[in-house]
């Protein structure tokens, strides 16, 4: 039987607690009854009914409208509040729940309080009205004097002349719709950040947009914008501090000296604009910015000086990241670039013409934040300074893959605790690799050495490398067996230690390899028996044993050739 306890206080204080939350219901009114009735009757409908039939926007009439999911209602109390006869919807957040097509103007506008509407996520083509004109939905919008906000990211919508009279927008966000025009947006004189990435804008960027001298973010990033970037669009933008207008068609020349007044703008990105020339050394300027993030990646820099690098750069300091790959530069990589002790994280010069990186002048005891240098597919010629480790401690990726680099393969064992990532392949590196190349490094994932002069036993040496995966020293002239400790690299995924003086057996246990992929042993010197458990391995798809001195039977259950995977 049960043992019947009197109310704990813990159930008389939540009754208390129930009481009393629904005594403040009923004197804190709802939404107004005209809002709670949009909402139920013209907002609700439109929701997909996989989301309204699930409950979580089942809104339940016998709740107050001010707690229904998405609604965010006014502070109560105030008079104007009262004088409309309840609380009033300022917020609007209805993501992702299966609005589609065109929505009718008309059922927003009993918000006029709205401050912030977002429905992004969904499949809203248009905002139209009965005549479908833009004038008549603007007309509709006109209600909406308080919205400040307007979030429609990842919609379809294809035309934004109806936004025009919502002219308390300060952030408009429709980046990956279907936008081909920009009509109504310039007239929004409060707007501060516009996101229009991810479109089809088409054309000329509009001059208008100049207009709007609050912007503080401007994307139009992923377009089809064609044409020069007008000379007074991004000048007169004077509280800008971010700009995309990467991946479009940009053509012309942009003289970035014509930014040195704007004095906000910490990140531009002008990247992936193939045919535009963008040059930093026509005039002598002095920034008043102080960038943070520059991509200007695959465009044509400084072809008019010998694709220097610009020299603005030199007094930035607050750089975090450059991308400066596939620019047409020329010349030497200055000292001051790797100078950038303060913050600099990333410096990506790939697929440049560069040839020489200078560190002459660096005294023995400077260090750099840099994490990730990419300088790989240029023309660097000369060897790798002897104190690289010392000058990175901080790297956790370096590329200087397909240069002219010669000499020996530096010590890099003072960055051996952040890196992951090293590839010197495609070089004219000689000489044996030091045991200390990484130090006991334990966190690389992948060492590429593949393509150089290199001599002597090939790593892992003495560390343990537990996380390597890739591990390529095809093309060298590496000797010795393969390092025992290779099979502590129990993660491998591809091995390549192809055309090289390498004998010895395979050692047992490295077909075992869960996630080996890619076995390439071909030309060289191993012998011995092709160990039977080769075809155990599920996930070997590529193995060469060509051109090497294996003996005995190749087993019937399987043939291996060069290039082919096991059957
Ligand atoms: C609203 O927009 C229409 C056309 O877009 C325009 O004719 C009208 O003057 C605007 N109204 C206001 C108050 O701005
Ligand atoms: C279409 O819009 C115009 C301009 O506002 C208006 O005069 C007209 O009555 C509308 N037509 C219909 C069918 O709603
Ligand atoms: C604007 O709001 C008022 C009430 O505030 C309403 O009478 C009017 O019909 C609304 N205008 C439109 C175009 O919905
Ligand atoms: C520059 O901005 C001012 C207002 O700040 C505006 O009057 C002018 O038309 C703009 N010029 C351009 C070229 O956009
Ligand atoms: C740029 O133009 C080329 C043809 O000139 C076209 O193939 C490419 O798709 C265009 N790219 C963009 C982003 O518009
Ligand atoms: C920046 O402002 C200075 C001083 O007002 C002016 O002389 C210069 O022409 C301006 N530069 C640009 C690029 O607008
Ligand atoms: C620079 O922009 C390009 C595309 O425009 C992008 O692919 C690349 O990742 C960007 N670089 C960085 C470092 O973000
Ligand atoms: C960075 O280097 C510059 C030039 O060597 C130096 O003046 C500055 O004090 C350094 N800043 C920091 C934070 O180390
Ligand atoms: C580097 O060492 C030299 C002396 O060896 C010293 O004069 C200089 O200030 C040091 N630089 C830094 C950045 O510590
Ligand atoms: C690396 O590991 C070996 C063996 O565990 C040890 O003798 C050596 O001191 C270590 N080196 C560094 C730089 O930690
Ligand atoms: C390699 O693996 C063996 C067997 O698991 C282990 O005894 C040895 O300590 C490992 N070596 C290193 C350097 O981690």
């Amino acid at each position: 039987s049960r043992r019947r306890t009197a109310p704990t206080l813990s159930t008389t204080l939540s009754s208390l607690l129930l009481l009393l939350a629904t005594t403040t219901t009923k004197l804190c009114r709802s939404c107004s009854d005209g809002e709670r009735h949009a909402l139920l009757r013209r907002i609700q409908p439109l929701i997909g009914p996989e989301f309204s039939s699930s409950g979580r926007l089942d809104w339940d009439e016998a709740v107050d409208c001010c707690r229904w999911e998405g609604v965010t209602c006014s502070v109560a109390g105030r008079r104007r509040e009262a004088a409309a006869g309840g609380r009033r919807v300022v917020s609007l957040s209805l993501p992702g729940v299966g609005i589609a097509g065109a929505v009718d103007a008309a059922v927003l506008a009993p918000f006029t309080a709205l401050e912030k509407l977002d429905l992004s996520g969904n499949q809203i083509t248009s905002f139209s009205a009965a005549n479908r004109s833009d004038m008549v939905v603007g007309a509709v919008l006109n209600n909406l004097t308080a919205l400040t906000e307007l979030h429609l990211a990842g919609n379809e919508i294809t035309t934004t002349g109806w936004i025009s009279n919502l002219t308390s927008l300060q952030v408009i966000d429709m980046s990956s719709n279907k936008v081909h025009e920009l009509n109504g947006i310039c007239g929004l004189h409060q707007l501060k950040y516009l996101s229009l990435g991810f479109n089809m804008i088409q054309g000329v960027i509009n001059p208008c947009l100049g207009k709007l001298q609050y912007l503080v973010y401007l994307d139009m990033g992923s377009n089809f914008l064609t044409g020069e970037i007008g000379q007074y669009l991004l000048s007169n933008l004077t509280q800008v501090e971010e700009v995309h207008l990467g991946d479009n068609n940009l053509t012309g020349t942009f003289d970035f000296s014509s930014l040195a007044n704007n004095s906000e703008l910490h990140s531009i990105v002008l990247s992936n604009n193939c045919k535009l020339e963008i040059e930093t050394e026509l005039v002598r300027w002095t920034p008043l910015f102080q960038l943070e993030y520059l991509n200007l990646s695959n465009s044509i820099v400084n072809k008019r000086s010998n694709g220097i690098i610009p020299t603005f750069l030199s007094a930035q300091v607050s750089l975090s990241g450059i991308d400066l790959s596939i620019c047409s530069l020329q010349g030497r990589i200055p000292s001051w670039m790797l100078l950038y002790n303060v913050s600099l994280g990333f410096l990506l010069l790939r697929g440049n013409s560069m040839d020489f990186l200078d560190t002459g002048n660096l005294g023995a005891n400077v260090t750099s934040s840099m994490e990730v240098l990419d300088l790989s597919d240029n023309r660097i010629s000369m060897k790798m300074p002897y104190n690289f480790g010392s000058l990175f401690p901080y790297l956790k990726y370096l590329d200087m893959s397909s240069n002219m680099l010669n000499g020996g393969v530096p010590s890099l064992a003072e960055a051996a605790s952040s890196l992951q990532f090293l590839d010197l392949s495609f070089n004219m590196l000689n000489g044996e690799i030091s045991p200390e190349l990484i130090g006991n490094a334990s966190i690389l994932t992948s060492l590429l050495l593949s393509h150089n002069d290199l001599t002597g036993p090939m790593p892992p040496f003495h560390w343990s490398l537990g996380q390597l995966t890739h591990l390529s020293v095809e093309n060298n002239q590496l000797s010795g067996r393969l390092p025992p400790l290779l099979t502590n690299c129990t993660n491998l995924e591809n091995l390549n230690v192809r055309n090289n003086r390498l004998s010895g057996v395979i050692p047992v246990g490295l077909l075992s390899f869960e996630k080996l992929g890619a076995l390439l042993l071909g030309g060289n010197q191993f012998h011995g028996v092709i160990p039977w458990d080769i075809c155990l391995n599920n996930h070997i798809h590529f193995i060469d044993l060509s051109n090497n001195w294996f003996s005995g039977e190749i087993q019937v259950a399987y043939t291996v050739f060069s290039g082919q995977s096991c059957q």
